[in-house]
């Protein structure tokens, strides 16, 4: 059998726990500083009431759901997610949401959609073509079930713009530049993203470069640089002592009042041409 793929969002559905995943994406949802980059980025599309909209790579539905409040009782939200284990939480979290008569969810890959072409007003994916094997298919894919004149929509983290106060930079260098690396294809997929679009044939692109601070160690922050410690440990970038060093590390700078970590989210936006 070959090994499986480093990066767990390429198929969720083969890690032996993918309910994880779930609860992840539902506190990163919750996040305060992800709500606000969510908003921004919809407002920069813009997603307007009335609008049929496609979300590829939906996860659980975090920005389904907010979709779904912002196109109102006439527009529709389609999700869709290669992962069954989370489009059938997707479902379940959408459940108890007020526009729920908006919204639906399918599994299907997203260089393979099952749509007609010109069928969305707006078709966008969000932290997804990091994880993507050929991210210039999905894009083309988005492209084509959106109407002429509608829009195609993509924002990605940056992680080369990963920005740490930590006793020890070399340390959180090593840790940090080593692990994605040999995760992604494309670590700094949110500086391509004007590119991809161009690249599918989108006109009238513009991007919006936004930032995630955090300032408290929140859960989300917290479980992400801890799962950099564990897969540097797994790939042998450090050993377990200098992993935990490096955790401990920004605990000391929270009791200093001192933490801060920040990433870089593009997003960027293109008109599908007639
Ligand atoms: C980091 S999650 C983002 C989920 C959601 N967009 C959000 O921001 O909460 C990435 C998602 O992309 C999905 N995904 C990865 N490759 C995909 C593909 N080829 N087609 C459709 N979905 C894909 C994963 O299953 C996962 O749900």
């Amino acid at each position: 059998m070959p090994s499986p793929h480093p990066d767990p969002y390429r198929e969720i559905d083969a890690q032996p726990d993918p309910l994880r995943f779930i609860e992840a994406l539902e506190v990163r949802g919750r996040t305060a500083a992800q709500v606000r980059l969510r908003r921004r980025f919809l407002a920069f599309i813009p997603v307007r009431a009335g609008a049929h909209v496609l979300e590829v790579g939906c996860g659980t539905g975090v920005i389904v759901r907010d979709l779904a409040t912002r196109v109102g009782g006439r527009g529709r939200v389609i999700g869709v997610d290669r992962s069954r284990a989370l489009v059938k939480g997707a479902r379940h979290l959408a459940r108890s949401h007020p526009g729920r008569r908006r919204i639906a969810f399918r599994v299907a890959d997203g260089a393979r959609l099952p749509f007609r072409a010109h069928r969305f007003d707006v078709a966008l994916a969000v932290t997804v073509l990091l994880h993507v094997a050929d991210p210039l298919a999905v894009v083309k894919e988005m492209a084509r079930v959106t109407r002429p004149g509608g829009r195609v929509a993509v924002q990605d983290q940056d992680f080369g713009t990963v920005v740490c106060a930590h006793p020890d930079r070399a340390l959180t260098a090593r840790i940090l530049d080593g692990v994605v690396d040999r995760i992604y294809e494309e670590p700094f997929s949110g500086r391509r993203l004007p590119g991809l679009l161009r690249a599918a044939g989108l006109g009238q692109v513009r991007l919006l470069a936004d930032v995630f601070q955090d300032t408290q160690l929140t859960s989300y922050t917290e479980n992400f640089l801890a799962r950099r410690a564990e897969n540097a440990v797994r790939f042998g970038i450090v050993d377990e002592g200098t992993a935990q060093r490096w955790l401990d590390g920004f605990a000391t700078m929270l009791e200093r009042g001192a933490f801060v970590v920040t990433v870089n989210y593009y997003g960027a936006v293109g008109v599908r041409p007639s």
